[in-house]
């Protein structure tokens, strides 16, 4: 994928443009992520939620989910720039930056990184259950690129191959406006207590697949 983004050069002369590849998250990426995830979060849930929502979310249940990494249901969108779209010498030593995270399980717990209490492990029967979607996170300075739609068309494509038929989720209001978008529906109002003592309100959103299997899926991302 060719994310929207382009950046001139300092000569304004050439496009430097960023493809976005997915992979599989691995544990090494977890310190990234978790700081990933701390700036989207207060970077782009500010309006949605309170400072103090958002506190308090971030220190009970935002967080990485390592039992996704292990499964291999969690994928990280890395920015990998281009080459100069000119005649110069090219110079690939640009790195790759990971600027979004996402994930789908099929385990019963249906939102929360390991701080949060409140997990079913248990595995899911995708005969009769939803699969979940999980933990979305895009940097700020990437949203509204399509990554976070790239990210999920990823997962909803791999529960399908896992024989899912339903989709599901504990949306937040910010994630609710790109599910919602994708073909969501809310089904019923989520609270969770903060420890802080606010409150998160969130939505539990459901979509149920309809027509051919989907190309994509995450068992064909390697792992690095
Ligand atoms: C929710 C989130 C993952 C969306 O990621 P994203 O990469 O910005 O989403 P996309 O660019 O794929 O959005 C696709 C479409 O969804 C809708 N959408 C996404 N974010 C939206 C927003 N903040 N407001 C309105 N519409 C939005 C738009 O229709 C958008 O298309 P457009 O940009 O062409 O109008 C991102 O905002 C985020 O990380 N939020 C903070 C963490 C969070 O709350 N995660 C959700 C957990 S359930």
């Amino acid at each position: 994928m060719i994310a929207k983004r382009q950046v001139a050069d300092l000569r304004g002369e050439t496009t430097l443009r960023t493809n976005i590849h997915l992979r599989l998250a691995i544990p090494g990426d977890i310190p990234v992520l978790q700081a990933l995830i701390d700036v989207s979060v207060r970077g782009l849930q500010a309006q949605d939620y309170t400072p103090a929502q958002i506190e308090g979310a971030l220190k009970t249940v935002f967080g990485v989910d390592t039992q996704l990494i292990a499964d291999g249901t969690y994928l990280v969108a890395e920015a990998v720039p281009n080459r100069m779209e000119s005649d110069e010498p090219k110079n690939d030593g640009a790195a790759s930056l990971i600027v979004g995270c996402g994930g789908w399980s099929k385990r019963k717990t249906l939102f929360g990184g390991d701080r949060w209490k409140n997990r079913e492990d248990e595995l899911l029967d995708p005969l009769r259950d939803a699969a979940k979607i999980r933990a979305f996170f895009i940097h700020p300075a990437w949203a509204r690129q399509g990554i976070g739609g790239m990210i999920l068309e990823a997962c909803e494509g791999a529960a399908l191959a896992a024989g899912f038929t339903r989709y599901e989720m504990g949306a937040t209001l910010t994630g609710a406006k790109l599910f919602g978008v994708k073909g969501y529906v809310a089904v019923k109002p989520i609270s969770i207590p903060l420890m802080n003592g606010e409150v998160l309100p969130v939505i539990h959103m459901e979509k149920r697949v309809s027509g051919a299997p989907l190309d994509s899926d995450t068992r064909g991302f390697r792992r690095v």
